[in-house]
């Protein structure tokens, strides 16, 4: 395992393997990993030549007021999880090399970035897109892996290498739950007991408005009621967005009902449990 934190450096290593006619997978994290990321590290292992990953707590995708300061930092078991996950290159880039000073140019995914978690966190995507675009030209790796839990991130990214030309097959991995459904996220470690034992109630209610769908309920007023109901929001639970919307376009359904073809159903919940901040969906993929 080779630790490097220059830009320079890391485009080297991978240029040298691209010249030896290598495959190189790419798996962009913030740090803090956890089985998820390391399903990420599987995926890209299983396809790719060469192994790497990135850790850098982006500040850019972190709002004013946001958990910046406080996101949890491992980073010695993150460099052992890298370790046992077989990983060759890990890039921890410094913030001065990503946003030297006089830095000014920002990647913006318009529509895809509005709706959803865009609608509250404004900037957020922004910074994503900006880094995601400064990894992918660093290292140039041929496939790069994100979760589905981001489901809108990941979205935002496969527009973003399409309308850049920047050359890297976007690969998404289904999320990893603990048992009881709560999808994993490095937030999860801000849950205390009471906040962990609500938080599946977020999978559950989107499993019954998936299930209600596939029985043929079609409209997205009577789905996101079930959303909701199933959510019961209250002090250990508020809802931020519980909707139905188009997956590969993230427009809400012309009509208010849903339909499956051409896209998909994207069924999504943000809410804060306990005061995290935790997203979660499903999606219902096209027929046929
Ligand atoms: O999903 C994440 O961990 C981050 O948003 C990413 C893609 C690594 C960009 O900082």
């Amino acid at each position: 395992l080779r630790v490097v934190r220059a830009s320079a450096e890391a485009a080297f290593l991978s240029e040298r393997w691209r010249a030896a006619g290598l495959s190189t997978g790419l798996v962009p994290t913030l740090g803090a990993l956890h089985e998820g990321h390391a399903a990420l590290l599987r995926a890209a292992r299983g396809e790719c030549d060469r192994l790497a990953a990135s850790i850098f707590l982006n500040p850019t995708q972190f709002a004013p007021g946001e958990d910046l300061a406080k996101y949890p930092r491992a980073p010695d078991r993150d460099l052992e999880l890298c370790r046992r996950e077989g990983v060759d290159l890990v890039f921890l880039p410094e913030a001065e090399d990503i946003y030297p000073e006089g830095f000014q140019t920002w990647v913006t995914v318009e529509d895809l970035s509005m709706p959803l978690c865009g609608a509250n966190r404004p900037s957020h995507f922004r910074g994503v897109a900006t880094v995601v675009a400064q990894l992918l030209s660093i290292v140039k790796p041929h496939r790069a892996y994100f979760g589905l839990k981001d489901f809108q991130q990941a979205r935002i990214i496969a527009r973003l290498v399409k309308d850049l030309h920047l050359g890297t097959e976007i690969r998404t991995v289904e999320t990893v739950r603990d048992a009881d459904g709560l999808a994993l996220s490095s937030r999860n470690a801000y849950l205390d007991a009471s906040a962990r034992r609500t938080a599946p109630r977020i999978h559950s209610a989107l499993r019954a408005a998936r299930d209600a769908v596939l029985r043929g309920e079609d409209r997205v007023p009577e789905i996101t009621a079930i959303l909701v109901r199933e959510l019961r929001p209250g002090a250990d639970l508020e809802i931020e967005y519980a909707e139905a919307r188009t997956a590969d376009t993230l427009e809400e359904f012309a009509g208010g009902i849903v339909r499956r073809s051409p896209g998909g159903i994207l069924l999504a919940v943000a809410a804060r449990v306990g005061g995290t901040r935790l997203i979660d969906n499903v999606v219902i993929p096209p027929e046929g």
